[in-house]
C-alpha cells in the first residue's frame, strides 16, 4: 500500500466530508492535498493543480506567502489564544481600527468571530437586540432574498433561502420572508428591460410585515453559493433605500464578496451603502486561518450602552490572535501588492476569457462582477431549460477539470463558479480559463455523441 492508498484508506474509514455525496465518495479515490505553493494545491502524488476556487473563496495572496507564514510564527512565539471576554489584545485593537478604515463610512465597531455563518448568526442576535433595547421586541423577523446563502448554521439556514437547503430543514428553522433575487437571466419580473423590480419586491414584504422585522439581509453584488447571481449597478442601492424607509435594519453579508472580490474592498462601496450591520470573513486572512467578523454603525453599538446592556453572544476563539495576527499581515499584503486595483486589471483578462465560452453549445449564461465568474449550462439555449438534474453535467465539467489539474467547483443549475485566488498572474489566469474552457467543451461534445 502506497503512503497514499493508506490516507485515502483511512480517509474513507474515519473522516465525514461536508456537503459531499456519501457514497459517491466512498467509491472514489479521494485527492489527497499535501500542500500548497502559490496559486497552485499539489497532492500526495506530487500533481499540481491551479486553486480555481481560492479553497472555498478564502485564498487571496496564493499558498504558502513568506509574510503570512512568519507573521504566524511571530505570534505564536508570544501567545496563541487569549480571550476578548473583558480584555483586550494588541491584533484585536489594530485590526478592529484597520477595519474600521476600510469598511463603509459609518461603520465604527467591530466584533471577532471565526466563520461566516457565525458572523451572520451574530448580526441576526444583534438585530434582534438592537430592537428590543429600543422598545421594539415584536421586530424579531428576517427578510432576504431567493436565492441566498448565509451560512449553515440554524439562524444563519433560516435566512438562507436555496430550495435544497431550505426544503430539507425546514422544519428546524425559524420562519422568515424572502424578496426576489437579481437572477436577471431567469428573470420573470421585467426580464429585458431591468426596473430592478426584483429589489422592489422588497418594498411588498415590508408593507406586509415591516413593523415586525428587525433586518433584511443581503449579499450585495453578487450571490456566490446559489451560482453567482449578478445584481445590476443600483441594485443595492434600491434595497438599502426600501430598507430604511421602512426603517429596518440592514445586514450586508460580505462573506463571498469583499475583501477585493468585486474590484472594490467591500461591495457596498460600488452603490455608496453604508448597511447598519456588515459581516465579513473568509479572505480576512488571506485564507490562512478562520477569521471574521461582525461590524456595525455606532448607532447600533450605542443602543448596548447603559443599564450593564450588553451583546449576549461570543464564542471560545473569539478573536483568535494567530487568527487576528495573520489578518493583519494580510492587509499589509493588499497595499504592498496592490491587490483591490490588480483585481480590476485582471477581471479585463477573466472578461476576455468568458467571452470564449459564448459558441459552445449549450452555455446559457455567463456572469461575472470583478473576479468572480460563472458559467451556467443549459439543456436548451432558446428556452433556457435546464438539464435534468441526474445529467450532472456540472460535476462532469469539474472532474474533468481536476483531470487537467484545475481544482474549481459548481453550483445548482449547472452552473460552474469562477473564483480565482487574487495573486494569479495574468498567464495563469488564462491557463485556468483554458482548461475550463477545454472541460466543457468536453463535457459538452461527451453529451452529443
Ligand atoms: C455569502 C455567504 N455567507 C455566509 C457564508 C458562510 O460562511 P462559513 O462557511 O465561513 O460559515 C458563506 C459561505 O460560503 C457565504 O458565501
Amino acid at each position: 500500500m502506497t503512503d497514499t492508498e493508506r490516507l485515502q484508506t483511512l480517509d474513507q474509514q474515519h473522516v465525514w466530508h461536508p456537503y459531499t455525496p456519501t457514497d459517491d465518495y466512498l467509491k472514489t479515490k479521494p485527492l489527497v492535498i499535501d500542500h500548497g505553493e502559490g496559486v497552485y494545491l499539489v497532492d500526495s502524488e506530487g500533481n499540481r493543480y491551479l486553486d480555481g476556487g481560492s479553497s472555498l473563496g478564502v485564498n487571496i495572496h496564493g499558498h504558502q506567502r513568506p509574510e503570512l507564514n512568519e507573521a504566524l510564527a511571530a505570534q505564536a512565539a508570544k501567545v496563541a489564544h487569549t480571550t476578548l471576554y473583558g480584555m483586550t489584545h494588541p491584533g484585536a485593537a489594530e485590526l478592529a481600527e484597520r477595519l474600521v478604515r476600510l469598511a463603509p463610512e459609518g461603520i465604527d465597531k467591530v466584533l471577532f468571530l471565526e466563520t461566516g455563518s457565525s458572523a451572520v448568526e451574530t448580526a441576526m442576535k444583534m438585530a434582534y437586540s438592537y430592537w428590543v433595547f429600543k422598545g421594539a421586541p415584536q421586530r424579531n423577523k428576517f427578510v432576504s432574498m431567493t436565492g441566498a446563502f448565509h451560512g449553515d448554521t440554524m439562524g444563519a439556514l433560516s435566512v438562507g433561502q436555496m430550495t435544497i437547503l431550505k426544503n430539507f430543514y425546514q422544519p428546524l428553522l425559524r420562519e422568515t420572508s424572502a424578496f426576489a433575487q437579481p437572477y436577471c437571466y431567469r428573470c420573470t419580473l421585467c426580464q429585458d428591460n431591468c426596473t430592478l423590480a426584483c429589489a422592489d419586491t422588497l418594498e411588498e414584504v415590508l408593507e406586509r410585515e415591516g413593523d415586525q422585522v428587525a433586518a433584511v439581509l443581503i449579499e450585495p453584488r453578487v450571490q456566490n453559493v446559489s451560482g453567482m447571481i449578478v445584481a445590476r449597478d443600483g441594485h443595492l442601492g434600491r434595497v438599502a433605500e426600501i430598507a430604511k424607509k421602512h426603517g429596518v435594519l440592514l445586514i450586508a453579508d460580505e462573506l463571498g464578496v469583499g475583501f477585493g472580490r468585486t474590484g472594490k474592498m467591500f461591495a457596498c462601496e460600488a452603490d455608496g451603502v453604508t448597511p447598519d450591520i456588515l459581516c465579513v470573513g473568509k479572505g480576512l486572512t488571506g485564507g490562512y486561518m478562520p477569521l471574521a467578523a461582525t461590524m456595525a454603525t455606532a448607532e447600533v453599538f450605542d443602543a448596548f450602552r447603559g443599564d450593564g446592556k450588553m451583546l449576549l453572544s461570543g464564542h471560545t476563539y473569539s478573536g483568535n490572535p494567530l487568527s487576528v495576527a495573520v489578518a493583519l499581515a494580510s492587509l499589509e499584503l493588499f497595499e504592498k501588492d496592490d491587490v483591490v486595483r490588480r483585481a480590476q486589471e485582471m477581471s479585463v483578462i477573466l472578461a476576455e476569457e468568458l467571452a470564449k465560452f459564448r459558441p459552445v453549445p449549450h452555455v446559457g449564461d455567463i456572469r461575472q462582477c470583478g473576479m468572480l465568474a460563472a458559467v451556467e449550462l443549459v439543456e436548451d439555449q432558446e428556452t433556457r431549460e435546464p438539464f435534468p438534474w441526474d445529467v450532472g453535467v456540472a460535476g462532469r465539467i469539474t472532474d474533468r477539470c481536476k483531470e487537467l489539474g484545475l481544482i474549481i467547483h459548481s453550483a445548482p443549475n449547472d452552473t460552474i463558479v469562477i473564483v480565482p485566488p487574487l495573486a494569479m498572474t495574468d498567464e495563469e489566469l488564462r491557463t485556468m480559463m483554458g482548461i475550463l474552457l477545454q472541460a466543457t467543451r468536453d463535457v459538452v461534445g461527451s453529451l452529443a455523441s
